[in-house]
């Protein structure tokens, strides 16, 4: 989906960082999408793709099973850009020779450019030293005819390969991640110089094109749609609304595990800024009720989930009223990075579960409902961008990421309401100095966290014995690893006075210091 003919396909052979391969390749206004190696022929030739990049990836072209790229790929008269281990596959599949090597290398290397080229254009020359995020293991002894070497280190003579007759570049080093400075660019000249695209996708055309599509799929019949209070789920009910206008059904469960003043917030986007209408279902008493005395956070987080499936399914129920039949489609803010699968070339198998997150994804099947996913093709960043299209407030597409199971995982130990309500305090306590210091934007998520113990403390002549808060604050791209947030102890001071004499109930605060790994970003 795109309102571009230009498009990019990116064959995936499971490298870490391929996905910021298609990043980079959108933020130069190319679309760009990422498919596994092992897509069929047929596939690849319907892509239409204006040229193709090779990803890198941990096999070894030694190996038993190492993957290759289809042969379709050398036929279809393409641009094409191997990376690492994308290199490689161009030297071994067109007639050169790779290497088996006993140690790999990977950290930043700087490059002597070798020769002037198309890829280079405006970037680098001849004869110049670039900073380069290096990875080799195999080592290319030998180039397949009519190429030639074009950047080249003393570990890495062929760090970079160009047939400019063809279009056919690879190279060792990766030019998708920021330790590779120049990377951005030298996409840039891959897409636009090599490949000729004109970089005319943007999110305004995004959004036409992804209206027709929802219409073409949707037809007259109703969708229904799970609005949680978050970022994705909002773009996705406003896009739809924009779409379809009244055949979109919105349904928000209120779990009374959400921050402070969080339901008024959502009713009062869906009135003021999409003017659509939104049922709101009170459930909270529901899920105290049978969260009561559990302290395990599977077990809270299961209930949670179930809750969740069994309230919504009764509601749909109740709205499907005389003409059930007519909701055939169920919307969900399902992300790029949960549709990519990860190819593993070790274990095969999945890896292991953390946390067994929750979000409407175990709805479908059993509710017999055709999915609409209209965010399947976009980053975080790019849905936040589409949320201003949709005329969003900044404050809302802006937020930080919130999990399904609300504060309930940010209260370790039993929950109840007034716990509840504590948490809710401290946090937009939090929150608002985090705001007021102009530190949102930087920080990828900050929330308190009450704490199951209780301290002594003395407030005037009193003896206190109340409740540990602690706060957290992490930096992050995409959650998966994250630094802990270096505030300065002024501010920690002045947000620590202020919840100690402010809220009820707390009596000290401490400041979580554990980065991802080896702790997670929540505290269950
Ligand atoms: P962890 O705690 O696993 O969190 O480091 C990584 C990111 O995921 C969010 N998170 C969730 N999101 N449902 C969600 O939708 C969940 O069950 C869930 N658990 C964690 C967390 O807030 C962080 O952004």
């Amino acid at each position: 989906m795109t309102n571009s003919s230009e498009r990019i396909l990116i064959l995936d052979f499971g490298s870490q960082v391929t996905q910021l391969i298609a990043r980079r390749v959108r933020e130069n206004g190319v679309y760009s999408e990422i498919r596994p190696f092992n897509i069929s022929d047929a596939e690849i030739e319907a892509f239409g793709a204006k040229a193709i990049i090779l990803s890198g990836g941990p096999a070894s072209v030694h190996e038993s099973f190492s993957p290759k790229a289809s042969d379709v790929v050398w036929k279809l008269g393409v641009p094409v850009l191997g990376i690492c281990y994308g290199e490689q596959l161009i030297c071994q599949q067109l007639g050169g020779k790779v290497e088996p090597s006993t140690h790999r290398e990977f950290g930043r290397a700087n490059v002597e450019i070798a020769e002037d080229s198309a890829l280079f254009d405006g970037v680098w020359k001849k004869g110049e030293q670039r900073q380069v995020w290096m990875s080799h293991g195999d080592r290319v002894t030998a180039l397949p005819d009519g190429f030639k070497v074009i950047a080249k280190t003393p570990s890495a003579p062929y760090a970079a390969i160009a047939n400019e007759e063809k279009k056919y570049y690879g190279v060792q080093f990766h030019p998708e991640v920021v330790h590779t400075p120049e990377g951005g660019q030298l996409l840039k000249n891959f897409t636009h110089k090599i490949a000729g695209c004109k970089g005319d996708w943007t999110m305004a055309g995004f959004k036409q094109s992804m209206m027709d599509k929802i219409r073409a799929q949707v037809g007259d019949k109703k969708v229904l749609c799970a609005v949680s209070g978050g970022v994705d789920s909002s773009v996705v009910a406003g896009l739809l609304h924009e779409a379809l206008g009244d055949q979109v059904i919105c349904i928000f469960i209120n779990t009374g595990l959400l921050r402070m003043g969080e339901p008024e917030q959502v009713e009062k986007l869906f009135k003021d800024h999409f003017h659509m209408p939104l049922i709101h279902v009170d459930a909270s008493a529901i899920f105290l009720g049978r969260l009561a005395g559990v302290s395990d956070p599977e077990r809270k987080r299961k209930i949670i989930g179930e809750t969740f499936i069994e309230i919504f399914e009764k509601e749909v129920e109740e709205v499907g009223g005389a003409a059930p039949q007519d909701i055939q489609f169920l919307a969900q803010g399902t992300l790029y990075p949960d549709v990519i699968e990860s190819i593993s070339f070790t274990s095969g198998t999945p890896s292991v579960t953390i946390k067994s997150h929750h979000n409407v994804g175990g709805l479908p099947e059993r509710m017999k409902m055709a999915l609409v996913e209209p965010l399947r093709e976009l980053f975080k960043d790019e849905v936040r961008e589409l949320g201003r299209e949709l005329g969003m407030p900044d404050t809302m597409v802006g937020r930080h990421p919130f999990p399904g199971p609300g504060l309930a995982i940010r209260i370790p130990g039993e929950i109840t309401q007034e716990k509840i309500e504590i948490l809710q305090k401290a946090d937009a306590i939090y929150i608002e100095e985090i705001r007021n210091s102009g530190l949102y934007k930087e920080i990828w998520q900050a929330f308190a966290v009450l704490l199951p113990v209780r301290s002594v403390g003395v407030m005037g002549d009193a003896r206190t014995y109340e409740y540990v808060c602690a706060l957290r604050a992490v930096t992050s791209t995409d959650g998966m690893t994250a630094d802990y947030y270096h505030f300065d102890h002024t501010f920690l001071s002045r947000v620590s006075n202020r919840i100690v004499g402010e809220v009820r109930g707390i009596n000290r605060m401490v400041y979580d210091i554990t980065s991802k790994p080896p702790g997670t970003i929540e505290w269950e």
